[in-house]
């Protein structure tokens, strides 16, 4: 499948990209839009499959000859951000933006499903489109999941636009690409009294600052140098008056990093220091983690697989640096091996800043890629199947017992 079938849906997806991105909606409140995107997909003639999820959409193209299922996301809900892009389609809704691309991400997959529509009595599997919600609370995934929308599917793909890579380009990299990211709460207990009288307190905020200068050797003393480990104290909140020393403290902030062991070793660490550092202050101080989706982790044979299709198409592909962003893609690829991967869509700013944009003319190349990815990838485990079924064969011959593979339809 080349790029020119899709040119002339370039104007459809710049359409739908715009309606999108003109009516965004927060986080699990997605209803406005799951209601646009079924419309559309009713309209193209293309198969609503029913599973239970208050918000997002997922559809079905194929499986008319049986097959194995494979499964392509996009996520499609918007940040609490106020837009300056004075664009023409800019935000309708106040305080809401797509800044993080998500209307180009659901675009480019309404566009994949055209395309596979078209080619669908060809299709030798089904490929099923999530049209995930709530990927920025990092809930989506795992209601996609717990729906059951992830069952008997063989392989998984998702993208994220990529606003410092060309147009043109694909970023494809095997094992970590995105991190894990933990939120952490630390409380602190002291104890309150004048501002002139210190020896009769146990001052929070004093137990806060070295609490939180003690955490920056986290990383610096316990992560190897060949590692990567992010801990940032982002939010303090204590004290109520200038005469008064504070008697709790409260923080937050995120831990991000790429290895599970990593990410174990660090929270230990973490939770040492608040725990020991507060105490040699007199305070007594607790750590609450608010576990976020583990790293997203590629796997190496998809990945080989997905260089191959993009070269096919002609498009430049590159290994990205790995993103301390944390997406909850990672929760699929827990389940089903995959791979997510980076479009370029050049723009002028990184993901949630206010002045956030992409150029559409990624939006084709987005969608046959995603497309070509699912023809491929039914190709690539039919075959699988019928090789594990030869080598079955072949081994039974000479009196060996081998496990069956395959998605488990033979
Ligand atoms: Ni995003």
């Amino acid at each position: 499948m080349g790029i020119w079938t899709v040119e002339k849906l370039e104007t459809k997806l710049i359409g739908y990209r715009r309606h999108l991105h003109a009516h965004p909606e927060l986080s699990g409140e997605e209803h406005e839009t799951t209601k646009t995107i079924r419309k559309w997909l009713r309209d193209d003639g293309i198969r609503l499959a029913d599973y239970p999820l208050k918000t997002g959409v997922v559809a079905e193209i194929g499986g008319l000859r049986g097959g194995p299922v494979i499964a392509i996301r996009a996520d499609i809900d918007a940040l609490p951000v106020q837009e300056e892009t004075e664009l023409p389609f800019a935000s309708q809704s106040p305080g809401i933006m797509h800044a993080c691309g998500h209307d180009v991400h659901t675009a480019i997959l309404l566009g994949a499903a055209q395309l596979l529509k078209e080619r669908e009595s060809e299709l030798e599997g089904t490929v099923r489109l999530l049209f995930q919600p709530n990927e920025e609370k990092a809930k989506g995934a795992g209601q996609v999941i717990q729906s059951g929308a992830l069952e008997g599917v063989s392989a998984v793909f998702g993208l994220h636009n990529k606003p410092d890579l060309p147009v043109g380009t694909i970023g494809i990299k095997a094992g970590p690409l995105m991190a894990a990211a933990d939120g952490f709460a630390i409380h602190v207990e002291g104890r309150g009294s004048h501002a002139a009288v210190p020896e009769a307190s146990i001052d929070a905020i004093v137990a806060s600052a070295h609490i939180i200068t003690a955490l920056q050797s986290v990383v610096s003393r316990n992560v190897s140098s060949l590692d990567s480990a992010v801990v940032s104290v982002t939010k303090l909140n204590s004290g109520t008056a200038w005469n008064v020393i504070a008697d709790k403290a409260d923080l937050e902030g995120t831990l991000r990093t790429f290895r599970e062991d990593v990410r174990a070793k660090v929270r230990q660490r973490f939770e040492q220091v608040v725990t020991g550092v507060g105490a040699a202050l007199g305070a007594l101080s607790s750590v609450r983690w608010i576990s976020g989706p583990p790293a997203v982790v590629n796997d190496p044979l998809w990945a080989e697989r997905s260089i191959r299709t993009a070269r096919s198409l002609g498009l430049t592909v590159v290994e990205p640096a790995p993103s301390p962003a944390g997406e909850d893609f990672a929760f699929y690829l827990e389940k089903t091996p995959g791979i997510f991967f980076f479009l370029g869509t050049a723009g002028p700013e990184e993901w949630h800043h206010p002045k956030f944009d992409a150029d559409e003319a990624a939006l084709p190349i987005g969608a046959s890629f995603f497309a070509a990815l699912a023809v491929d990838a039914i190709a690539a485990l039919k075959e699988e199947r019928e090789g594990g079924a030869i080598r079955a064969r072949s081994a039974r011959s000479v009196g060996e017992t081998v496990a069956g593979g395959g998605w488990g339809d033979a």
